[in-house]
């Protein structure tokens, strides 16, 4: 099938990429030149496992284009996904411009008929707001020609992106309008993915919107829940990993996303959240859970740098911190809303300096904060810890799993870590001479009632 993409992103590349890869034909849309350009020479602009070689079998194999021309990827497909951003706006609603930019460009330049597929995280109603964007414009042409509108929440994770579009566990179509027109072709492009049992959930399109909301609040607030028991456990001398353990044998919980940390970040969490907290608010209806995940997010944020004040007193003049990890999660390259955006701006506030490393977001911290003195980006995860004067943990990729500790141990001028991500076994780190603060365990048990 013919399919046009537009917003060539985590979301949109990606899907491109699987969609060309069991056999559509693919244009991709950006805005963004310099990222098309790129493409085109195939420098892919994100980092996410197994992506790089499907995007470039794909284009040599003439299944995937590559445009910044709106008028020619229109005339492409018969389905034109948006996949574009709808990044909080300056009272924290999702900003919709991306998404009816792209609705007025399709309605614009389309001579046949379309059934555009909204991809990206949207308000209750969205849907709505491009059929009436499509048909003034199309008004506005003298322009008749028909479309539909069809909402598919897509539900990939970051970091396991193309596994989750090649094997997604449901795909998602709201519609108003069941008719074969609109449900076939989506029926017959996600086909590939849909061998082994029917994952397609039909519904309307204000359910399907919702849906999407729904389910990232709902693992934020398990998140938050956790952050919460965990600073509890550390207060009242429990573990919160032996709590983990013990709530998550129970089935109806289940191990998934129980993990406590240094609090959540990425692009879409805490967007979606705070997003869902005002529609709520506008429609007249206090969402008092999400208010408060958002809250115990923003504090579980600064963790890390409250246990670092505990240790080594509020002024931070003089001190350098090895930092270990810097995208929001492991497996991937993004830092948006990471926590180690809010550890370091804070170290960098109290007067520290920072030695950080990342095996992927390199590029990354470079280009969101440029060149500064209190920031030296390290090539290894050795580098970053010489003569540091603790380290400091905020991503679990796996190579930081089992590190050398002897290593860590000569590099750094004493052997303390902040783990934010519970990586390690308090009493091992104890037996070897560490001084390890944790989330809810460890040394930084220090309350105990
Ligand atoms: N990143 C995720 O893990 C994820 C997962 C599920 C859903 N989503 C949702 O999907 C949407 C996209 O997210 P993303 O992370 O891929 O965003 P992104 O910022 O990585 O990419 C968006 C792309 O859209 C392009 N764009 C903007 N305006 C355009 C226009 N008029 N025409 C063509 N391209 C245009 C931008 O240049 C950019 O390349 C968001 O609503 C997000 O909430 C994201």
């Amino acid at each position: 099938m013919k399919v046009t993409v537009f917003g060539i992103g985590y979301v949109g590349l990606v899907q491109a990429a699987v969609l060309a890869e069991v056999g559509h034909d693919v244009m991709c849309i950006d805005v963004d030149e310099h990222k098309i350009e790129n493409l085109k020479k195939g420098n892919i602009p994100i980092f996410e496992p197994g992506l790089a070689p499907l995007v470039k079998q794909n284009y040599e194999g003439g299944r995937l284009h590559f445009t910044t021309d709106a008028k020619l990827g229109i005339a492409h497909g018969t389905i034109q996904f948006i996949a574009v951003g709808t990044p909080p706006d300056e009272h924290g609603s999702a900003d919709l411009q991306y998404v009816t930019a792209v609705a007025r460009t399709i309605a614009e330049h389309m001579t046949d008929r379309k059934v555009v597929v909204n991809k990206s995280t949207v308000p209750v109603g969205t849907a709505n707001k491009v059929c009436q964007v499509m048909a003034t414009t199309l008004e506005k042409h003298g322009s008749n020609v028909p479309f539909d509108v069809v909402s598919n929440p897509e539900f990939l994770k970051e970091g396991a992106a193309v596994a989750d579009c090649m094997r997604p566990e449901r795909i998602v179509i709201g519609s108003d309008n069941e008719s074969k027109e609109v449900i076939e072709p989506i029926r017959e492009l996600y086909e590939p993915f849909n061998r082994n049992h029917d994952r397609m959930i039909i519904m309307d399109i204000r359910s399907a919107e919702l849906t999407k909301y729904a389910a990232n609040c709902m693992l934020a607030t398990k998140i938050s829940f956790m952050n919460e028991m965990s600073n509890l456990a550390e207060m009242l001398g429990a573990d919160i990993e032996k709590v983990r353990q013990g709530i998550g044998s129970d089935s109806r919980i289940g191990y998934h996303f129980i993990y406590p940390g240094c609090g959540y970040g990425g692009s879409c969490f805490p967007k979606d959240v705070q997003a869902l907290i005002r529609a709520a608010e506008h429609i007249g209806y206090q969402p008092k859970l999400l208010q408060a995940v958002e809250q115990v997010n923003y504090k579980q944020k600064y963790k890390l740098n409250r246990l670092i004040s505990d240790y080594f007193g509020e002024d931070l003049k003089g001190k350098t911190f090895s930092l270990w990890g810097l995208a929001f999660k492991p497996n991937t390259d993004d830092m948006r809303e990471a926590s180690s955006r809010v550890l370091m701006e804070q170290l960098w506030q109290d007067g520290a300096a920072v030695q950080a490393y990342d095996p992927e977001a390199m590029h990354e911290v470079r280009r969101i904060y440029g060149q500064r003195d209190d920031l030296k980006v390290m090539d290894t995860k050795e580098a970053a810890l010489q003569g540091a004067d603790a380290l400091v943990i905020c991503t679990e990729w796996q190579s930081f799993r089992a590190p050398d500790f002897d290593i860590i141990k000569g590099a750094l001028k004493q052997p303390v870590i902040f783990d934010g991500r519970n990586l390690f076994d308090p009493e091992r780190l104890k037996n070897r001479g560490f001084t390890y603060y944790a989330i809810g365990r460890g040394s930084s048990i220090k309350t105990v009632i």
